[in-house]
């Protein structure tokens, strides 16, 4: 996965598509990021980011001077946004999901394969430091695996602007937040099938509001994986992904705090090394474009075995 010769090594010249909630934070990030210029940037929606700026993200995917483009629009965009990259010879790093269908998140994949160039994905987990001592751990046989998450309020807070969560089209907890567990629970236990998936909608099944709960059991092979998620109920944001195996089970709750036990109570693990970021995101997405591959990193396969898993919830999958 490299874009070749053409791109120096010093400076990898970046456009930025979407300037919302994550667009700006990315934005922040790359400009004083080493690997990258951010060279342009587009919504459409006028705005002065501090670089170049066109109400068209037509002419970011097809600029001669970007070398990668970095995607934060709403979900539905995603698919021709980064196929027109790819296909005009430009790495991409995607928002996650990384479309709200099976067909898109295909075409996606396709253009990924067939040009050989460097796609990623923003999953936030993927290069935690918890996520890597779990990967890394001896669990002995993995017996299941439990996935929980509940929202007071949907869309959080941090997202009130997005307007589009709320909506059943590309919106929901099943894509936004979901997503990421079941990219830990693959990249853990590996690929998942559903067996049985549904969501509730509180204006029906002929409504155009997002979930507000889902649960389902999928499998990675044979390990059984519960998931259950709900939203606009009393209590605190939770977000808890337990992987219960024979020798030892992991418990990772909000993001970022690993318990681990032996049999008796959890006890918190301590955590070395960075945490993972959006900068150590866009540097591991920097070695891809120069031929390197991690682990940490999703790529576009990834993202299309999570859209599979996830898009079962909304009877989708194919
Ligand atoms: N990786 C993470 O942890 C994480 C966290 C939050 C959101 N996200 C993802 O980031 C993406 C954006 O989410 P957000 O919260 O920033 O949403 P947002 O609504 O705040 O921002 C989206 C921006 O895209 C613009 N836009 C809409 N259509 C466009 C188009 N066709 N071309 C260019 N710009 C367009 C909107 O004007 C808006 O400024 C989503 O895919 C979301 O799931 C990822």
């Amino acid at each position: 996965m490299s874009i070749g010769k053409d791109v120096p090594m010093s400076e990898i010249r970046l456009g930025i598509i979407g300037l919302g909630v994550m667009g700006r934070r990315t934005l922040d990030v790359a400009v004083g990021h080493p690997d990258f210029t951010v060279v342009r940037a587009s919504d459409v929606t006028e705005t002065d980011p501090g670089v170049p700026f066109t109400t068209n993200p037509e002419e970011i995917v097809t600029a001669a001077d970007v070398d990668a483009v970095y995607i934060a629009t709403p979900p539905a965009f995603h698919a021709d946004l980064a196929v027109t990259a790819l296909r005009s010879g430009k790495a991409v790093f995607c928002e996650k999901p990384l479309a709200v269908s099976l067909a898109d998140a295909q075409r996606m994949l396709d253009a990924a394969t067939e040009t050989g160039l460097a796609n990623a994905v923003n999953f936030a987990l993927s290069d935690r430091n918890a996520v890597r001592y779990v990967a890394e751990a001896d669990l002995g046989t993995v017996r299941g695996v439990d996935i929980r998450t509940q929202f007071p309020r949907w869309p959080r807070d941090f997202q009130a602007t997005a307007t589009w969560l709320a909506g059943r089209d590309q919106g929901g907890f099943v894509r936004e937040v979901l997503s990421h567990f079941v990219y830990l629970t693959d990249r853990i236990a590996g690929p998942l099938t559903a067996v049985e998936t549904s969501v509730d909608y509180s204006d029906g099944p002929d409504g155009t509001g997002s979930e507000v709960a889902a649960r389902g059991l999928l499998r990675a092979g044979d390990v059984p994986v519960h998931v259950s998620a709900m939203s606009g109920l009393a209590g605190p944001e939770l977000y808890e992904w337990v992987i219960w195996g024979t020798r030892r089970s992991f418990m990772l709750r909000n993001w970022a705090q690993l318990f681990v036990t032996e049999g008796g109570e959890w006890q918190p693990v301590e955590l070395r090394g960075e945490s993972g970021s959006e900068h150590s995101r866009l540097t591991l997405f920097a070695e891809a474009i120069r031929g390197g591959k991690s682990a940490d990193l999703a790529d576009f396969a990834a993202g299309y075995r999570v859209q599979r898993a996830i898009e079962a919830f909304h009877g989708l999958q194919a």
